[in-house]
């Protein structure tokens, strides 16, 4: 009998796992593939305020806190790890394409600054001046200072040997049934047994709300196409988001030479197809952005999908089900989340006790909130 049992090894279930085997509880995680979903794809931003949306106040302050935590987070991880996970501070520049780009990067300013949020408006010549590589016809910027990033991938392998090296347990197997004792949730069917477990803690991403044990609940699958590039040392300062005749574009520079660039967002249900027009998108932009891209090795293509929930924000903490913790549901902000999604959930593990940053996201709230069931 473990007293927790992580459903999930992405990001968000071994940092909860992690986390909470700091707090002395005895933890097992188990995943078929960990690290083989969403965190696979994920390009690393810490961008709360530039992934702002109208209406999104609470999960703003949500990202807010937890990008605070990050650098701490991010510290300590690499000393249990002895890994660098490749936090990056030099700030996220948005750029506007044609005129009409131009106009809604202005919208959003008002926006950020309407909720008292810090970013200053380029000139074309002074986003290019932040920016070199930019392409001359890119025609204003907004420069956000405060969103970073981080390689989603080094910090999976950080968490592999942290949470590792704190005591949790990784079983490579597949979750198959959160299983029911009592009336609460009492371990995990796996695929060649039964895990016993005083407490479940669901970060299954966009499965979550299919396997079976689970209460119903507003997670669906929100496909994203995403390009990994290398030869780009030197290219980018920091992440570059541009509005390109309407459409989005990130590119996110990690680790030395590689660059991510990202990414489409599909209601498509799990189609895990990469298509032509996805990747003919992407590097349509991203070129017309950033000319050089177009001579950069292209590495890998990838479609994974989103945990999407009606209001974009987590489900976090206790479930309908006794027993079952839920960590899931964080959409397109699963790598800012993490810290907050672990500490806040290790706490609740540790002491009964959801921290009040968190209690906005428990998943009652749809049924507090007709609208959005
Ligand atoms: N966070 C960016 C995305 O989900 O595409």
């Amino acid at each position: 009998m473990t007293d927790v049992a992580v459903a999930g090894g992405g990001l968000v279930g071994l940092a909860v796992a992690w986390r909470a085997a700091r707090r002395g509880l005895s933890v097992t995680v188990v995943d078929d593939a960990p690290g083989a979903g969403a965190s696979a794809a994920a390009a690393g931003m810490l961008a709360p305020v530039t992934e702002a949306g109208y209406r999104e106040e609470p999960l703003l302050r949500l990202g807010l806190d937890s990008l605070a935590r990050w650098p701490a987070f991010a510290a300590e991880l690499e000393a249990a790890a002895g890994t660098p996970v490749g936090l990056r501070t030099a700030g996220t520049l948005v750029v506007g394409f044609d005129e009409d780009d131009v106009r809604e990067l202005d919208a959003l300013h008002a926006f950020q600054r309407e909720l008292g949020l810090a970013a200053h408006r380029l000139t074309p010549r002074e986003a290019r001046r932040r920016e070199p590589a930019l392409a001359t016809r890119v025609r204003g910027g907004l420069l956000v200072e405060g969103d970073h990033s981080v390689d989603g991938r080094a910090v999976h392998a950080a968490l592999l040997a942290a949470a590792e090296a704190a005591g949790v347990v990784l079983v490579r197997d597949r979750v198959a049934e959160v299983v029911t004792d009592g009336g609460r949730a009492g371990g995990l069917r796996l695929a060649s047994r039964v895990l016993p477990a005083d407490r479940v803690v669901l970060a299954l991403g966009a499965r979550s709300g299919q396997l079976p044990g689970v209460p119903p609940l507003p997670v669906r699958p929100v496909k994203g196409q995403v390009l990994r590039l290398a030869g780009a040392a030197g290219l980018l300062e920091g992440t570059v988001r541009a509005l390109v005749r309407g459409r989005q574009v990130y590119l996110v520079p990690y680790g030395g030479d590689r660059l991510v660039v990202g990414a489409t967002s599909e209601d498509r249900g799990f189609d895990a197809r990469v298509t032509a027009g996805g990747v003919h998108d992407l590097l349509h932009d991203a070129i017309d952005v950033v000319p050089e891209v177009g001579e950069l090795e292209l590495t890998e293509t990838l479609a994974r999908w989103r945990p999407g929930t009606p209001d974009n924000a987590p489900l976090l903490g206790p479930s309908s089900l006794p027993g079952l913790v839920l960590a899931t549901g964080h959409h397109r902000n699963g790598v800012l989340l993490t810290p907050v999604t672990a500490e806040a959930t290790a706490e609740l593990l540790a002491t009964g006790e959801l921290p009040e940053v968190a209690a906005p996201f428990t998943a009652d709230r749809f049924e507090r909130s007709p609208v959005w069931s």
